[in-house]
């Protein structure tokens, strides 16, 4: 059926492109299990990324912003700016936001990158940090997605077990959900 816009109403909206942050750098990373799996998982109008360079980006440092940004932290500002939603799943460390995790958040202090742009938090564990993550992308002026809850606990679990939770249909179901809502949230924004 053609409707009046002229589109087919059984097409599929277009295509959202989102950006995956895992905030460990651990090989064996339970966040960056479900960054992996959510990308895998992601609904068929959705195209998650995984961001990769987490590990790569220089310490922040003001002084070398504008046309002496390194080429790292100017890969991750264009990702997220081209991006129509980011997803953030991050460990704590003594109840603190993990300082990659922060550093990366850091480099897009000052930029345009993170102002309004649609943001969600997923969980591998529960969070005392969760808090302080929400609010530093506050006020950095993400638009967090706070409705959506996405949490699979895999605290603890080694890498196979890790697999099994994350192949369990109940499990890729909650995680086409969770992105599927952010895409909702996002296209009516
Ligand atoms: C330095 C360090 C500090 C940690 N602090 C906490 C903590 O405060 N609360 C907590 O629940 N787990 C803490 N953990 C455990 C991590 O949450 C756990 O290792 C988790 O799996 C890390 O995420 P990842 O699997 O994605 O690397 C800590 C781990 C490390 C290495």
């Amino acid at each position: 059926m053609v409707g009046f816009l002229g589109h087919d109403s059984t097409e599929l909206p277009p295509l959202l492109n989102l950006l995956a942050i895992s905030g460990s750098l651990r090989a064996a990373s339970t966040n960056s299990a479900l960054v992996a799996a959510l990308a895998a998982n992601a609904p068929a109008d959705c195209r998650v990324t995984v961001y990769d360079g987490l590990g790569r980006l220089p310490i922040f440092n003001p002084d070398d912003e504008g046309e002496r940004t390194p080429r790292e932290a100017a890969g991750l500002i264009d990702a997220v700016t081209r991006a129509d939603g980011v997803i953030v799943s991050c460990p704590e460390y003594a109840h603190g936001v993990p300082g990659g995790m922060k550093n990366a958040l850091d480099w897009l202090v000052s930029r345009d990158a993170a102002v309004g742009k649609p943001a969600m938090l997923v969980h591998a564990s529960p969070l005392y940090a969760r808090a302080a993550l929400a609010e530093i992308m506050r006020t950095m002026s993400f638009a967090l997605h706070e409705e959506t809850a996405l949490e699979i606990a895999l605290l603890g679990k080694k890498p196979v077990e890790i697999e099994a939770i994350l192949a369990k249909a109940e499990n890729r179901l909650a995680m086409q959900n969770a992105v599927q809502a952010f895409a909702d949230f996002i296209r009516t924004r």
